[in-house]
């Protein structure tokens, strides 16, 4: 990434596009009308309440991260999605039922008039959904036409200067990359071939790419990360990011590992089981929707604790992921997890996390600052991937050969060094030499 000299300001209207309109994306909807009408507050969004330090600790300067980057206002977004549901986002939200109807009866005629464009969709990608507003296409290749028509046209319809894109959407079966993913001629082709390798996610993320709108992937999905994407991100001057929300169990996860490793407590096992009835569990029932969230979850632990540096602390951790579909609990999540832990001479001692989260409520706020600090990598130049907004997600892009960066503050401290960086100010490194000289 090249330094920006100048961003440009973010003129006009914002469109921001959710290929899957189920609870996450309503419940994202519902909060930034609410928050830009003063009737709620956009909890855990580190754009809307998050700020910066810059410079010294005795500089006293640390503005809001809004007030410092230009970002678009909430007041700049408009909403457009696809979902093979035909609801509109009001009928979607009560549906999922995460919000309560003093939140969405305010907003009804707003989030009535948002409805879903005709989805990309393949069932045996996700087996346990039914819907009947799918678009019709003789290929793959023709499909991604149609949803960058899609794109355009909704671009014109709202008077839009800009888009970027979150997947909203559900996991998708467990796919590997193979040649197919390889080079942009081969995905091309692939396109034309209807091959089975390339699912409906991806579809949307090549559509995007194509158009030069910003992508970020909310699932495990394999969606755009494979090198055939990366090179098209590049050659159309596209920002990416992914994948899978860190929303309840992975966010402790990511919070307590850094923790007992900086102080070199050890591991022996950690096991996370969760359960939870939303239209995502049920997907997430299915045995081969479950290994793409399986695999996006274990890979955290192994990263951080890196038992090949400490194999006396983390060289034999056991580590289990369940997730059970139990619908009295609907989007109300619960998340328990048991850690073995061992201290001093190898004393066991164990450690219980159970936390009561509200799934949704917990990835709204990722949904709002990807897609404002997308559209501001976009402003910035920047392409391709966007590890600095490896902070948001479970499974954090990187090109091959590097490995990821999962801890929570080492993440944060990226973020916002990032931001430092692309604005012209000084780093933070936390040496804090000069405040002793
Ligand atoms: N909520 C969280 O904490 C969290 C955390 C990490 C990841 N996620 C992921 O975010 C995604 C959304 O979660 P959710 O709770 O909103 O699920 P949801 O089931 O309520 O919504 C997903 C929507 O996507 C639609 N969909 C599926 N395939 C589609 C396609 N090809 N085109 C268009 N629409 C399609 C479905 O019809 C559904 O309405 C899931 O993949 C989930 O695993 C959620």
């Amino acid at each position: 990434m090249k330094k920006p000299q100048t961003i440009p300001a973010g003129d006009g209207k914002l469109l921001v596009l959710l290929p899957g309109m189920g609870a996450v994306a309503t419940t994202f909807i519902a909060g930034c009308l609410l928050a830009r009408r003063g009737l709620a507050e956009p909890i855990g969004s580190l754009t809307q309440l998050g700020t910066i330090r810059l410079g010294k600790r005795t500089d006293d300067r640390t503005p809001r991260i809004k007030d410092f980057a230009p970002l678009a206002e909430l007041s700049q977004l408009e909403f457009a999605g696809w979902d093979l549901f035909p609801d509109s986002a009001y009928e979607a939200a009560v549906n999922a039922a995460v919000l309560e109807s003093k939140h969405l009866e305010p907003i009804r005629e707003e989030l009535h008039a948002i409805k879903p464009m005709k989805a990309a969709f393949y069932p045996e990608y996700v087996k346990r959904l039914h819907g009947t507003h799918i678009k019709e296409a003789p290929t793959k290749a023709a499909m991604v036409e149609a949803l960058r028509e899609d794109i355009r046209g909704k671009l014109k319809e709202l008077g839009c200067s800009r888009a970027v894109a979150v997947w909203c959407g559900s996991t998708e079966i467990y796919i590997e990359q193979s040649e197919v993913h390889q080079s942009i001629a081969a995905f091309e082709q692939g396109l034309l071939d209807n091959h089975p390798a390339i699912s409906a996610s991806m579809l949307y993320a090549w559509a995007c790419i194509k158009e030069g709108v910003p992508y970020a992937n909310g699932a495990p999905n394999l969606s755009h990360d494979f090198p055939a994407a990366l090179e098209l991100a590049k050659q159309t001057g596209t920002p990416i990011a992914g994948k899978d929300f860190k929303t309840g169990q992975t966010l402790m996860k990511t919070i307590l590992a850094p923790g007992l490793k900086a102080r070199m407590i050890g591991l022996s096992g950690w096991f996370s089981t969760n359960i939870l009835g939303n239209r995502d569990g049920e997907v997430l029932d299915d045995p081969e929707n479950f290994k793409t969230k399986e695999v996006s979850k274990l890979g955290v632990l192994e990263e951080i604790l890196q038992p090949s540096l400490y194999p006396q602390l983390y060289g034999d951790v056991y580590h289990k992921v369940r997730i059970e579909y139990y619908p009295p609990r609907g989007d109300a999540k619960e998340g328990w997890d048991n850690l073995d832990i061992n201290g001093w001479l190898g004393y066991p001692m164990q450690i219980k996390v159970d936390f009561l989260c509200r799934d949704s409520i917990l990835a709204a706020p990722i949904v709002l600052d990807l897609a404002l600090l997308l559209d501001l990598a976009k402003r910035a130049e920047f392409q391709g991937i966007q590890e600095w907004l490896s902070f948001y997600f479970k499974s954090p892009l990187v090109p091959e050969g590097l490995y990821p960066e999962h801890d929570l503050f080492i993440q944060s401290m990226k973020l916002k060094n990032t931001l430092r960086w692309m604005m012209g100010e000084e780093l933070i490194t936390h040496l804090g030499n000069e405040y002793y000289d």
